[in-house]
Parts: C-alpha cells; structure tokens; sequence
C-alpha cells in the first residue's frame, strides 16, 4: 500500500518551495512510517533549497521533527504503531568501530529508509537529512526513531532532532561542562542559546554570551546566560578573559562557524580550557595561527558532531527535564505555522527575531 500526503518540496535551486501531494509506501525491513505532528525550520533546509548541500532535487525538506509511528516494516523492534517518536538524521549500524566504541556518532554506516518516496508523476525525492518530515507522513529507517514521554508537546520535542541537540550536546557531551565552570559561547541563534540552555543543565556558575546582534543576547539571557558581550562594540577576547578573573573560559563553545570567531574562540579559552567547535564553516574558509600559540595552549580542541548525542540516551533524558520544568524547550519555538508557510519561515529567518518556527500538522 502507499499513501497520498501533503508535503513541502524543493524542486530547483533557488526556487520557492511549493506543498505538493507525495506518495509515500509503507514501510519495508527495518522501516517505519511517522505521522507527523511538528518539525521546526532549520538553516540547513533553507540550504538545501539553495543547492548548498546537493543537487538531488526535488528534496523533501524538514528534519526537526516529533510524531507518532503509524507501521513498522519486517524485523523492527524498537519502536512500534503508536510510539511518540523524535526522529534523528541517521540510523547507526551498532557494528562499525565507533559504534562498538560507543562513539556512535562517528558511525561509517549510517542508514535511512531504502525504499523512495515520490512525487505523483514518479520523480523520486531526496529527503532532507534522511528525514523530509514538512509532511504529513514521512518513512524513515526504524533506527531514525526515539521513543519519549508522549506527554511532550511536540513542537518542542522535535527542535531535539537537530539544532537544539546540537548546542545541548555541544556543552554536555562534547565539552563536557562541570559544575562551577565558566563557558562562553559565541554566536548566540538557536545553537548557540541551547549551549547556553546546556551549560546550565551541567552547573555552569558563569555563562558568557557573545554576538554582534543585541537581540541574540537578550535571548540568551532568558536562556540563562549570565554575562553578555557585543563583539561588535567590544573585543570578545578581552571581555571574556576580563570576565574570567583574567584566565579565559574553563570551555568556549563556537556556535557560528567563521574564521574571525573560531579565532576568538581559541584565545578565549583558559590555558587548560576546552574549545568546543559547533559553527559549520564554509569549505573554501581558512585559519592562519602562529604555532607557537597552538602548542602553547593547553586543554583541548574538539569539534561537535550533532552534539555527539546518542538519540536513545539524550532524547528521552532532555524530554524527561522538559517535562520537570527543568529544560525550557518551549522557549525555542517563537512561532507555530502551517505546513503552507515554510516558505514565509525562510524570509523570516534572516530577520533576526526568530529562534525556531514550527511547523504544526
Ligand atoms: N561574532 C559573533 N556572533 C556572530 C558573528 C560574529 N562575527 N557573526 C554571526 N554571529 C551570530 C549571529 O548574530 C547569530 O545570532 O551567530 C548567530 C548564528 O546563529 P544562526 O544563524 O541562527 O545559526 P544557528 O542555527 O544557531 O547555527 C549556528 O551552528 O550547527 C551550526 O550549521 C550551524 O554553522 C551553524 C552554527
Ligand atoms: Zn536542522
Ligand atoms: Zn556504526
């Protein structure tokens, strides 16, 4: 059986997305099928509407996303008809070196569904992240889903799947972040202030934000930051080790992904410190520092993979401190849309004044 749903492809470069009825088959081996309820508007599906990323179109954008699973295919087991599931890029093989390591996060062998999703006249579709979750339904491989707390609302759920996680995981897995550090971290949109969100989670007794723009910062204190810095009116080096006693930061965690702030982000780090890289740069971007001051420098330099979370440890453990009150999920959604307005969502996006829209079916 396949069924017909509305969705939201890409279909050229640069153009407008357009909602569209795709047809999506039921689920094969190892395969499950989702009915969407929420799925936020990342950067990345804007990119791909770009061409940044690929050239498959027509891609299903939509990749932060919670729903419920409606079937499973042969041989799954893990999840079943009815989970309340947020869905993550990749499903990991379990047998590769890095997944027997439990480092699965650098698994060789991720997986998505196998079997295709289409337009009407056949065209097969490119799901954004292994996702396309801006529809009604969505198949991806049963590894790609996390049960957790049903009770969850579900635009804050799915913001897990992606850019929330990132940042989270950036200051709790990746950095590490004890209790009575200080964590600075620079470039304040929605990875950003979920890195502040983390450091908060893990008992950082000073939190340092950094941006160019006022109003990321004004966000970041609701997200917990302690201290602000405009880098653009102060130098982000300075400020930060002024605001540490004059040592740097315990972790500094970069969440823009530009030269000029990886730059800021290895000299703001205490001697012994951890940087902690989340921003993507551009392929063609380069960094020239003296050697001296990379052997010089202590501590550590890593970078963050999809906040090197395991879906099935992070997920339920972060909804479970949503649901105390503990975790403001909530905060990231600015606003809820239709399945009608992504492309209305993209404008905004560079306005500034959003954190996370969400679409809501
Ligand atoms: N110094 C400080 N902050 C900056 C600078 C700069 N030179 N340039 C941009 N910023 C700020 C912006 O004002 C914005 O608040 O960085 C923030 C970037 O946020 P978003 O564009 O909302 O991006 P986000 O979704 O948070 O992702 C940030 O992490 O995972 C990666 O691919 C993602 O590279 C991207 C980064
Ligand atoms: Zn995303
Ligand atoms: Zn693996």
């Amino acid at each position: 059986m396949t069924h017909q749903v509305r969705a939201v492809v890409a279909r050229g470069k640069g153009a407008p997305v357009s909602l569209e009825t795709i047809i999506v088959p039921d689920p094969g081996p190892g395969e499950a099928l989702v009915k969407i309820e929420a799925c936020g508007v990342c950067h990345t599906d804007l990119h791909y509407r770009e061409g940044g990323i690929n050239d498959d179109f027509p891609f299903l954008l939509g990749h932060e996303a919670a729903g419920v699973v409606e079937s499973v295919g042969e041989g799954v087991t893990d999840v079943a008809p009815g989970d309340f599931v947020i869905l993550n890029w990749r499903a990991v093989c379990g047998q590769c070196r890095a997944c027997l390591r439990g480092e699965s996060w650098y698994c060789f062998n991720t997986h998505n569904a196998k079997q295709k999703m289409t337009l009407l006249d056949g065209t097969e579709l490119s799901p954004a992240l292994g996702i396309g979750a801006f529809a009604e339904k969505t198949l991806v491989a049963a590894g790609q889903c996390t049960k957790v707390d049903p009770t969850a609302s579900a635009a804050a759920a799915g913001l897990l799947g992606c850019g929330v996680m990132a940042g989270i995981g950036a200051a709790i897995n990746t950095g590490k972040v004890g209790r009575g550090d200080s964590v600075a971290v620079i470039g304040c949109g929605g990875v950003g202030v979920a890195a502040i969100a983390g450091a908060n989670l893990a008992g950082a007794a000073k939190v340092i934000a950094v941006d160019i723009d006022d109003r990321k910062l004004e966000t970041a204190e609701k997200l917990g930051a302690t201290h602000t810095v405009n880098s653009k009116e102060n130098d982000a080096v300075e400020a930060i080790r002024e605001l540490t006693g004059g040592h740097g930061a315990d972790v500094v965690i970069e969440a823009v992904g530009r030269p000029e702030t990886y730059k800021q982000a290895f000299y703001a780090r205490d001697l012994a410190g951890t940087v902690v890289l989340v921003g993507v740069p551009t392929p063609e971007m380069k960094l020239e520092l003296p050697l001296l001051d990379v052997f010089g420098r202590g501590g550590s330099l890593k970078s963050s993979w999809y906040g090197d979370c395991l879906p099935s440890r992070d997920f339920p453990m972060l909804i479970d401190l949503y649901l105390q009150g503990r975790l403001d999920l909530d905060a990231f959604v600015t606003e809820t849309i239709a399945l009608d307005e992504v492309e209305k969502a993209f404008e905004r996006m560079h306005h500034g004044d959003v954190l996370r829209s969400v679409v809501v079916l």
